[in-house]
This record gives structure tokens, C-alpha cells and sequence, in this order.
């Protein structure tokens, strides 16, 4: 049976890009595999956080996993933080990995980028950022990593960490595998569908939220980019918007995008905007009001409770397995 680990940084507001690529995936694998969901409260303080913020985001997002179908009975569904092994073994992937490797992540190339230009320093969380996800995925022997398409270098460099210690130190790790989407595995920003759609864009009509009321999803895509050549039609060189907006409707709805392309033949770019706006919204409603009624719930510190257990037993057993073969033991 494949063993699932996958988790999403309480950083921001979700994105329809975060749902798309990473958190739906998330749910069929729990009827056929066994889950491990994390919500990776350590790799968010790889950037400056506010303390109350970000405690509030690690709770609405446990919130969010479940309203998106997420079964704690069929899952185990844990805070990074809550399971010390994570960073224990982090510190451990930490000394198995090179500098000049990191340095080499374009991931960190560019969040270290922003980070000197807003505050003057890059953080060294930021570098250490790829062996801490290691850490995550080994400690439970993983098979498969459902994420988006941008965490492909992760990836690899998760396989050359655990492939590089079992070498040196004996076998202890599963060489996990990343699993990405057909659909929704880079969804684009609305305004500029050259840039990545992303929780910390600043420009507000750039991203869909998860949270978004009807109202703001209607706004956003109405105000969302294409161009003026006027036919729905696939071709990220020459309609990178329209083809961006095809890839979210192809993801929400099943179809091809030829299928879409004849549905919309002789359409105008309104038609289409309105059915895609109307494919977003069914499927966000019913998750936005399980959500709130999730939110405030002590159902939620018991699932979390629960989930710590389960993870911490594997963490544990391959980690006390890890510092004997490193020889941290006395
Ligand atoms: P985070 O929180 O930045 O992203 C969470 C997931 O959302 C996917 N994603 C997207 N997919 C499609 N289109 C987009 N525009 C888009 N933006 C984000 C990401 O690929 C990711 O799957 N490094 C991870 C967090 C992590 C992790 C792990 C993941 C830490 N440890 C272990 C898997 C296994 C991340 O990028 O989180």
C-alpha cells in the first residue's frame, strides 16, 4: 500500500491554485493508501510571521483540510511542530545537505530576493527550507508526495538527501516519489499569467481565495486578464490568460480543452468568465460552509490531538532507526 505525506504552510489565505494543485488531491488517496496530512507550521517561520496569526491560520487550515473532505478516521491529520522529530531529523537532512546545492534552488533564489528587498537580510530558514521537507516526507517512509508542479526540485532534492544518506549510513529511507495533477498543477496569477498564482501576491486581483465570497470570485474574474483576440482557445504563447483561466475550468469541470474549446465556439470571452465563475463558486460554497462550522469546533483539537499520536508513533520508529545508523547514540 503507497504511503501518502503531503502539507501546505499556514502562511496565508489558500489559493485556488493551492486547492487545484495540492489540498483536493489530497482526498481520494485516503480510500486507497495510508495519509499522512501536515500542516508545516515550521517551514511558515522560514519567512517572519506574527505569533497570534499565525497560530490562527495553523487551526484554520486543520479546518480547511477537513471541510474539503479530508477524514480523520481514513487520514491522520497533525501540526509539523507537534511531532519534534520533524525538526530533529531536519537538523539531521540539514548536515547531509551542500550549500552550493541550496544556494541552487530556484525556490530559494527567489523568496531570499524578496525577502532582502522588503527587510534587508535573507533568512537562513529560507536555505534550510528543502532539508526540513525532507525530514517531513522520510519520517514516514513515504511512497508518494501529492503537490503542485513547483515543488518538483523539492522533490528531487528530497530523493538525492535520503538517497545520499542510505548510501553513507545504511538503508533507512524510502525513495519517495512526487505526484502531481493533469489538471491545476500550476494554476497562474489572473493579472500577469507569466507569475505563479500565490497566497503572498500583493496585488488583490491577482489570486482567488479559497475564503472568497461569491461577490469578490465574481470581481476577480471578471477583472482576470486575456487579450483581444476573442476566442476561448488553448495556446499559452499566445493567450497565456485564456489558456490560464482553461486550465482552471478544465481542472473544475473534467473536460478537455477541446471539449471547451467547442462549447465556447463563437462565444465571447463574457460567457465563458460566467461559467467558469459559476464552476468555482459550486465548488467552493459547500467547503466554505463546512469550514465555518468547523473553525470554532473542540472537535477540531481532538482530531489534531489524534493525529499528533499517529504521526509521532511512525516519526518515531524511523527516526530512533536514522540517528542509530548516523551514529547519535551513546
Ligand atoms: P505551500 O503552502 O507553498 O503550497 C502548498 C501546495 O500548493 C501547491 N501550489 C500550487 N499548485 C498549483 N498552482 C499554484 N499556483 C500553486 N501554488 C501552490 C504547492 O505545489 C504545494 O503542493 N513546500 C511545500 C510545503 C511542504 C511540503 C512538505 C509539501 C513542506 N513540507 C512535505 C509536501 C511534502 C509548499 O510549497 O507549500
Amino acid at each position: 500500500m503507497d504511503v501518502i505525506f503531503s502539507g501546505i504552510q499556514p502562511s496565508g489565505s489558500l489559493t485556488l491554485g493551492n486547492y487545484l494543485g495540492a489540498l483536493r488531491n489530497f482526498i481520494p488517496f485516503q480510500e486507497k493508501a495510508e495519509c499522512y496530512y501536515c500542516i508545516v507550521n515550521q517551514h511558515a517561520i522560514t519567512v517572519p510571521q506574527e505569533a497570534a496569526l499565525l497560530h490562527e491560520r495553523t487551526r484554520n487550515l486543520a479546518a480547511l483540510y477537513i471541510a474539503c473532505g479530508m477524514d480523520p478516521k481514513k487520514a491522520t491529520i497533525f501540526v509539523q511542530s507537534e511531532v519534534p522529530e520533524h525538526a530533529l531529523l531536519g537538523w539531521m537532512m540539514i548536515c547531509t545537505s551542500y550549500v552550493g546545492e541550496m544556494e541552487r534552488m530556484t525556490q530559494y533564489k527567489s523568496k531570499a530576493r524578496k525577502e532582502e528587498a522588503k527587510e534587508g537580510f535573507i533568512p537562513l530558514g529560507l536555505m534550510t527550507y528543502p532539508p526540513l521537507m525532507a525530514a517531513d516526507i522520510l519520517l514516514y517512509q513515504t511512497t508518494l508526495v501529492p503537490v503542485g508542479e513547483d515543488q518538483t526540485q523539492h522533490m528531487e532534492i528530497t530523493r538525492d538527501l535520503a538517497e545520499r544518506f542510505n548510501r553513507k549510513y545504511g538503508e533507512v529511507f524510502t525513495l519517495p516519489k512526487m505526484w502531481a495533477p493533469q489538471g491545476g498543477a500550476r494554476v497562474m496569477s489572473l493579472q500577469d499569467p507569466s507569475s505563479k498564482m500565490s497566497k503572498s501576491d500583493d496585488n488583490e486581483w491577482a489570486t482567488i481565495h479559497m475564503l472568497d465570497d461569491t461577490d469578490t470570485i465574481v470581481k476577480k474574474i471578471k477583472r482576470a486578464v486575456t487579450d483581444s483576440l476573442g476566442h476561448v482557445h488553448y495556446d499559452k504563447e499566445t493567450q497565456p490568460g485564456v489558456s490560464n483561466l482553461m486550465s482552471i475550468y478544465a481542472a473544475l469541470s473534467g473536460k478537455s480543452y477541446e471539449d471547451i474549446e467547442r462549447d465556447y465556439e463563437g462565444k465571447g470571452y463574457g460567457i465563458f468568465k460566467k461559467d467558469l465563475t459559476d464552476l468555482i463558486v459550486g465548488e467552493m460554497a459547500p467547503i466554505l460552509e463546512r469550514y465555518h462550522e468547523l473553525t470554532g469546533s473542540p472537535e477540531l483539537d481532538r482530531i489534531l490531538d489524534e493525529g499528533r499520536e499517529k504521526a509521532e508513533a511512525k516519526a518515531h520508529a524511523t527516526y530512533t532507526r536514522a540517528i542509530h545508523a548516523m551514529g547519535l547514540y551513546r
